[in-house]
């Protein structure tokens, strides 16, 4: 029923911009005199459940003449099969069932019994046996075979908030117990690299090495060192994102497993005091991180830390950490696995529209304007907008950008569910902004990514008819080891199989590439990892993108 809601909404207010949907608008009257042929009426009102209005209507209403139209023969135009056609093109359930069949891919260690993902097997199961501890498990970040820490705490904060968000929806769709296994995966490793209050472990292996072999993770013979933070070797961002993916996932398992999220909250509450208290960088305890995920500072994980803790527990310390900061951020320019700036900036705007801190005073108006002035340059109606490319896609940043469309799709996404109870809509430079046009905008990227777009290509892997073949990925590009377990060495897995310019044996479903550049072209080539290459990153943020609109 909220869909439909939201539906009538958007037609709502596209008849209020459009002057050539309000000439559409005398259909009805045009009904009643000769176009006995086809009942415009009926039409629109009965297939309603069936049909995605709103994406069609976004669509095609620029290219049909509707006015033209009614002069002509009216059995030319087949409105209902139009509508049909592009609802058929786009398969959001697929796409969101992809995505959590991603995650399955990407798992390091002893596969679980239920592993959907078969050409994948165990792999790396010494993992912290350097350290005297277990460190089985977690997720390797992209096309390699590390496990890094930061991004891999971020990947599960965004699967978390994902399915907060959108449990319901997840629930409809029978994916919830998948999106929490995908989260599980995560936060099970998380809580063994946590093994005291004031030590955390942030890397196992090291790009270095690992990046001068291309090999399967089931066979790899890099090197498995663990690396960690404590209290001579800070690292605030680190502990503070581990954190933050700790209460945001005790909030997902809050109904589900109470003992479970009780023990994750455990783990925040303790992260967020080592952080605080032992302030520095992480890459300078953890060298090897910073040549592939250097953080920039430490404020916003720390902030956005205590808004998910606060979220979990209502505790109003956490909230008086949020009202002391001197700095919340500023209006950025994207939302990142190296800057949560924004993500703490919502959660605090949520607060704001609900009423539970004042609008009027202390930082809390600071933050609920930063974020929606990230929201007003994604919709194009800020001081300082995000950049599109010619197809529409957005544009942030030329390695990688997909993982910051993604990111900030999501971002319009929640925020429109927060606008919409509350009726509010947000002041941009350029206009008013509604919560279905924020919907519109994420609906518009994906639609994007899984094909609309000038290429015809689906920059998700496995969706679609056309995809990337040649994903940057040592396991996907490399036979299936139970199709030929004979070991693959370190340079051998270069000559035989990174080189050939042929599709991957193994199709790395539901995993976004880089993408395509500022002019919408794409190179679907092994060696470009700035458009070839997947992460965890990229996929995260777009489940629960794709559970709303599925
Ligand atoms: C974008 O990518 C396409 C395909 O790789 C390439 O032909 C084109 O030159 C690129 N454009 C820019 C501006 O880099």
């Amino acid at each position: 029923m909220a869909s439909i809601h939201v539906l009538g909404l958007v037609c709502f207010s596209l008849i209020l911009s459009t002057h050539s949907v309000l000439a559409a608008l005398d259909y009805e009257q045009a009904l009643t005199k000769p176009l006995a042929a086809i009942d415009y009426e009926q039409a629109l009102t009965k297939p309603l459940a069936a049909i995605d209005y709103e994406q069609a209507f976004t669509k095609p209403l620029a290219a049909i003449d509707y006015e033209q139209a009614l002069t002509k023969p009216t059995s030319a135009i087949d409105y209902e099969q139009a509508f049909t056609k592009s609802l058929a093109a786009i398969d959001y359930k697929q796409a969101l069932t992809k995505s959590l069949l991603y995650f399955e891919a990407q798992r390091s260690g002893k596969l679980p019994p239920g592993q959907r993902v078969q050409w994948r097997g165990d792999s790396a199961l010494k993992d912290g046996s350097d350290a005297g501890v277990d460190l089985d498990g977690g997720y390797y970040d992209a096309g390699d075979n590390v496990k890094f820490g930061f991004p891999m705490a971020f990947t599960i904060t965004m699967l978390s908030w994902s399915t907060i968000e959108f449990a319901s929806k997840l629930e409809t769709k029978n994916e919830l117990s998948n999106a929490l296994d995908a989260i599980k995966w995560g936060t099970d490793y998380l809580i063994k690299a946590h093994p005291q209050p004031n030590v955390l472990y942030g890397e196992v292996g090291d790009g270095g090495s690992d990046h001068t072999c291309w090999q399967r993770p089931e066979d790899m013979t890099t090197p498995r060192t663990s690396f960690k933070i404590d209290e001579q070797h800070p690292g605030s961002d680190l502990a503070g994102e581990t954190a933050a993916a700790f209460a945001a996932a005790s909030i997902a398992f809050k109904d589900k497993d109470p003992t479970y999220s009780g023990k994750l909250l455990t783990h925040a509450k303790q992260l967020f005091e080592f952080a605080r208290s032992h302030a520095g960088v992480y890459q300078n305890s953890i060298n090897v991180a910073g040549q592939f995920y250097s953080s920039s500072g430490y404020e916003d994980e720390l902030l956005w830390a205590a808004a998910w803790l606060h979220r979990a527990t209502d505790d109003k310390s956490y909230l008086d950490y949020l009202g002391q900061a001197g700095n919340t951020g500023g209006a950025r320019t994207v939302f990142s696995w190296d800057d949560k700036f924004v993500g703490a900036q919502v959660l605090v705007a949520k607060l704001v529209l609900e009423g539970k801190v004042p609008a009027d005073s202390g930082p809390w108006s600071q933050y609920k304007n930063q974020a929606e002035q990230f929201i007003c340059s994604c919709i194009q109606k800020g001081n300082n907008n995000v950049k599109k490319t010619p197809g529409g896609l957005l544009w942030f940043l030329p390695f990688n950008n997909l993982q910051y469309t993604a990111a900030a799709t999501l971002i319009a996404t929640v925020y429109s569910e927060y606008l919409s109870p509350k009726r509010a809509s947000i002041q941009c430079s350029g206009g008013i902004v509604q919560a279905p046009a924020l919907l519109d905008l994420a609906r518009s990227q994906v639609d994007y990514i899984l094909g609309s777009n000038p290429n015809g290509m689906s920059y998700m892997v496995g969706f679609g008819s056309k995809y990337p073949t040649q994903i940057h990925h040592r396991g996907a590009s490399i036979v299936s080891f139970k199709k030929d377990p004979s070991p693959v060495a370190c340079q051998a897995g270069f000559d035989a199989w990174f080189n050939k310019n042929a599709p991957n044996p193994n199709v790395l479903d539901g995993a976004i590439v880089g993408g395509p550049n500022d002019s919408d072209g794409y190179t679907d080539s092994r060696s470009n990892f700035q458009m070839a290459e997947a992460a965890t990153v990229n996929t995260a943020p777009l489940v629960g993108v794709l559970a709303k609109l599925a």
